[in-house]
């Protein structure tokens, strides 16, 4: 199956900013992108018969053109701001990685192209027991890391990588994120990134959209996958 699962190197760090952006490069270039958050935390209570709203969910489906119901897109929603898998316990009803794993393949078929965004970061808890590192290797699709560009990314940024190396996944390549104003003028985690990877590190600026690197490269993955 062709996809990518989406991951970072902590929570905030931009995964759906950029999967909004994968999406919508993906769908231009012709793929019927299916998008799965199959589990969002932090839900806001938007009406008063207390539908949870997953904001990046809702966003995600919109970038892959709604052709899914945004039950599909994420059907495991929590309102506390927790990790998914401590939001599931306060439920009293655990959230299991094969409900997970489940969701993300419900309703995709051979043709389409899966996007999957994982909840926090590579090792964050995601459901009973299991990390989002192993919903990823359930789902095998090569791994999109998305780092925060700041003080301390190079480090962030290859712990992650082994820990994707070692559960046998892919690395597609590292979106290396401004998510803030830039404020460190002697900073280049690009260059020291790119120093230390073979896989290809695009750097992201601050409030950029649509970006002009991203495009080429999803491009690129498309061809090769
Ligand atoms: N390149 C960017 N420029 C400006 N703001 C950004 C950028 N990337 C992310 N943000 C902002 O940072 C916050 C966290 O991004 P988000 O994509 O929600 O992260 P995650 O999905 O990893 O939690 C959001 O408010 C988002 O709008
Ligand atoms: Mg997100």
């Amino acid at each position: 199956m062709r996809g990518i699962f989406i991951t970072g190197t902590d929570t905030a760090v931009g995964k759906t900013t950029v999967g909004i952006q994968v999406a919508e490069i993906l769908r231009e270039s012709g793929q019927r992108v299916r998008v799965r958050k199959p589990v969002e935390t932090g839900c806001e209570k938007r009406t008063k018969i207390d539908v949870l709203e997953p904001s990046d969910a809702v966003r995600l489906q919109a970038a892959a053109g709604a052709v899914d119901a945004l039950e599909i897109v994420c059907p495991y929603r929590y309102e506390p701001p927790v990790s998914a898998e401590w939001a599931a316990r306060l439920t009293n009803r655990p959230l299991e990685l094969g409900d997970l794993h489940a969701a993300c393949l419900k309703g995709v078929s051979d043709d389409d192209f899966l996007l999957i965004e994982g909840a926090g970061g590579f090792y964050s808890p995601i459901a009973r027991g299991a990390l989002n590192a192993d919903l990823a290797a359930g789902m095998g699709l090569p791994v999109l890391l998305v780092v925060a560009d700041r003080l301390g990314a190079v480090n962030q940024t290859l712990l992650a990588i082994e820990a994707i190396h070692m559960r046998g996944l892919a690395l597609l390549g590292v979106v290396l994120n401004q998510v803030a104003e830039p404020d460190n003028p002697f900073l280049d985690n690009h260059a020291d990134l790119q120093r230390w990877l073979l896989a290809p590190v695009i750097h992201q600026a601050y409030n950029s959209h649509p970006d002009l690197k991203l495009a080429p490269w999803v491009r690129n993955w498309i061809r090769e996958a």
